[in-house]
């Protein structure tokens, strides 16, 4: 059977479409922080941020449903609902983001930020870590990967991080002014090249790069000069945004107020939704030059579900769920891991956790088989999780907020099982 529908995908969709796991899974139903496959068997969802308040949460479907069922236009006409949303939303973040355009996904609302930098700024260059993933469209891809010098527009820099840091034996202070030196040089190269300066693009918990060890300051000192060479300063929440951290935004944790903020995945539950917001002046700039329109953004039903899965992170109190349960599961598997050589640190940011797997705690080399291995092997015991980071050896562990107790017991003890060999 499940040779059967991967053979039916292959013929239909490509033979290159991704799949998860040696033995794909074929899921047909959700509920929760619960997944069940096709033969019945049940799974707990570690891996899946964007049903942030559930699987089929029953709020979010009832909200969608009920207003599907009533009206839904494009944005040109007037409407309450996608009104109501934009204040509730714009009412969770810090003062100075004050508006918001809607989009469909991550990728184009960091393709409106980017342009909306590019005609504030009057500038075109952008800095970008050097694991970046904010999106696949032509613009935003080319900050993926991106080489340090290697595109006109873009210039990388390596990302901070103090577990493998660009240079060893550096107090945290120096190895901070360190990795700011990489943002002053590819900021300066822009002015050597003639190119410049629009802005940087980071995630505030550089969630692709695999949550580093940033150090302390580095976010704020950046910030502050990428002002002051005349840039904006875009955080991208698309990971890190709607509580996953134990709070509303992963910037809240950086000292950084953005000036272009972007949100996608949970903001909608699975429902295709996306935002940009900033400060007034940007959005009214963006909105004039641009003309903007997206066909199936900001439409009434975006509203509703926008609200509905704000109302349920706030009611259910899923930002303490996501710091409690995050802080529990970190210290078991420290615990859990300290006796394995091949795990090298364990990373927590609230509800979002990445296991790094190493050939051994000296030489700190990324195993990435041994990472692919552990996810199989937590698969075939009914866990789901996922493998990510800049060098693809960490077991990601990011499980919708309404995650419990009982959920990560089970999982505690199938991958103590599973590290030991078991
Ligand atoms: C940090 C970040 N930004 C943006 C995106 C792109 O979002 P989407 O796939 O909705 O276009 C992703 C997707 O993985 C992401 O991880």
């Amino acid at each position: 059977m499940t040779d059967e529908i991967t053979a039916r995908r292959d013929e239909l969709l490509g033979l290159k479409t991704p799949l998860f796991y040696d033995s794909p899974v074929h899921l047909v139903r959700g509920e929760g922080a619960w997944l069940y496959d096709a033969d019945g068997r049940r799974y707990v969802d570690l891996y899946n941020n964007i049903p942030v308040v559930g699987h089929c949460n029953q709020r979010v479907v009832e909200a969608l449903a009920r207003q599907a069922a009533t009206l839904n236009t494009h944005s040109r006409y007037l409407d309450d609902v996608i009104l109501d949303y934009a204040e509730r939303l714009l009412g969770l973040h810090a003062d100075g983001i004050e508006r918001v355009v809607f989009t469909c996904t991550g990728t184009e609302a960091n393709e409106v930020a980017m342009q909306m930098a590019r005609i504030a700024t009057g500038g075109r260059g952008f800095v970008c870590t050097d694991a970046a993933y904010h999106g696949h469209s032509d613009l935003v891809g080319s900050l993926t990967y991106a080489p340090a010098r290697g595109r006109p527009d873009v210039h990388s820099i390596p990302f901070p991080d103090a577990y493998r840091p660009i240079e060893e034996g550096l107090t945290s202070g120096a190895l901070c002014d360190r990795y700011l030196a990489e943002l002053r040089a590819a900021i300066d190269d822009f002015a050597t090249e003639g190119v410049q300066f629009a802005g940087v693009l980071f995630c505030s918990i550089l969630a692709n790069e695999g949550l580093p060890d940033i150090p302390p300051g580095f976010m704020a000192r950046a910030a502050a000069m990428v002002r002051e060479a005349g840039g904006l300063v875009i955080f991208d929440e698309v990971q890190a945004g709607f509580c996953r951290t134990g709070r509303w935004w992963g910037y809240e944790g950086t000292d950084v107020v953005p000036d272009i903020v972007t949100m996608g995945k949970p903001i909608g539950n699975g429902f295709p939704l996306g935002a940009c917001a900033a400060r007034a002046d940007l959005v009214d700039s963006f909105r004039e030059r641009t003309h903007y329109f997206n066909t199936f953004a900001a439409s009434p039903v975006h509203g509703a579900v926008g609200l509905a899965v704000l109302a349920e992170l706030e009611e259910r109190r899923l930002a303490d769920n996501a710091a409690t349960l995050g802080a529990y599961l970190k210290d078991q598997i420290d615990v859990i891991a300290a006796p394995i050589e091949g795990i090298g640190a364990i990373r927590a940011r609230g509800l979002f956790l990445g296991i790094e797997c190493v050939e051994d705690r000296v030489s700190k080399r990324p195993d990435r088989g041994a990472a692919a291995g552990i996810c199989n092997g937590l698969r075939k015991r009914g866990f789901l999780t996922g493998t990510s980071g800049a060098y693809e050896n960490q077991i990601k562990i990011r499980p919708p907020l309404v995650f419990d107790q009982v959920q990560a017991d089970f999982f505690l003890e199938a991958l103590a099982d599973v590290l030991r060999g078991g």
